[in-house]
């Protein structure tokens, strides 16, 4: 049966990073509920086996679908990488919307021929990259680095730390030195730091944060199936999200006014609670 048109759309991610996500999903789908799910009980999620990210991807589609939702956003490239194949196989019924690193636009747009790809662990492990490298890199030199400690420090709000700072001139200045010309942000959390790496990069360096693109995909594949909800007025978009997180809840109600402007209640969710009603 085709869902409700009003029915939510379900948004996950480690953490704070689908945030990076959900501010370009509202302005994208301002008549669309949301359901946002941050799983900080196990982030970060780039060190992990793919397969156990993959496990813990299912349970939270399980637990949104629970909640009516009509399509996944996957706002997360380690849990898309570790995930997305198996996520359409298992449930082939919902669209889901996920991430890649974007080699594609930066192959494209690079004049030097060199692009630094940030990301995590997992992601670089993932088949997701490789096949996006052979798809569309080919004659571009692609420097990869996986900023470790960096999710740690974005998800505890240090945005512009000396450590934070350190961590990202480690990562690129290898990469500058050989000459890149873009940076693309293979994890979603890093578009919190894009001024930190406009600042270390300057002002040749161009950084690519794909979320626009993937919100614009949501919106098609709604569109495509006539599920956009019918709800005629643009609604103003934090009373129609609900945030919900398997770690301590006040933390992420404190970083919400600081990453997305907006003050909102979030809800712990355990995992061994069975999904009762909404
Ligand atoms: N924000 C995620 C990503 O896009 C996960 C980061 C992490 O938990 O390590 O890869």
């Amino acid at each position: 049966m085709p869902p409700d048109p009003g029915s939510p759309v379900g948004v996950f991610d480690s953490g704070v990073g689908g945030l990076s996500v959900l501010r370009h999903l509202w302005s994208e789908l301002p008549h669309e509920e949301v359901i946002f799910f941050a799983d900080q009980a196990h982030v970060p999620y780039g060190p992990r086996p793919l397969e156990q990210v993959r496990q813990f991807s299912v349970e939270i589609t399980r637990w949104l679908l629970a909640r009516g939702a009509k399509l996944i956003v996957v706002a997360c490239n380690t849990a898309s990488a570790a995930a997305l194949h198996h996520l359409r196989q298992v449930f082939p019924e919902t669209p889901f919307v996920g991430m890649e690193p974007a080699v594609k636009p930066a192959a494209e747009s690079t004049r030097s021929g060199r692009v630094g790809v940030l990301a995590t662990p997992a992601t670089f492990q993932g088949e997701l990259y490789a096949s996006v490298v052979e798809r569309f890199a080919a004659g571009v030199q692609l420097m990869t680095h996986t900023c470790p400690g960096l999710v740690a420090q974005i998800e505890a709000g240090q945005l512009d730390t000396p450590k934070t700072r350190r961590i990202l001139e480690e990562a690129l200045q290898p990469m500058l030195a050989a000459g890149i010309d873009t940076v693309v942000l293979g994890c979603t959390h890093y578009p919190f730091v894009i001024p930190l790496i406009e600042e270390i990069a300057g002002p040749g360096v161009r950084v690519i944060d794909p979320a626009p693109a993937i919100a614009r995909q949501a919106r098609r594949l709604l569109v495509e199936r006539g599920w956009l909800s019918s709800a005629r007025e643009s609604r103003p978009p934090h009373p129609c999200t609900r945030f919900l997180t398997t770690g301590d809840p006040r933390k992420l109600e404190a970083q919400l006014p600081k990453l997305l402007g907006i003050s909102a209640s979030v809800d712990q969710i355990n995992f061994s609670e069975p999904p009762g009603p909404a």
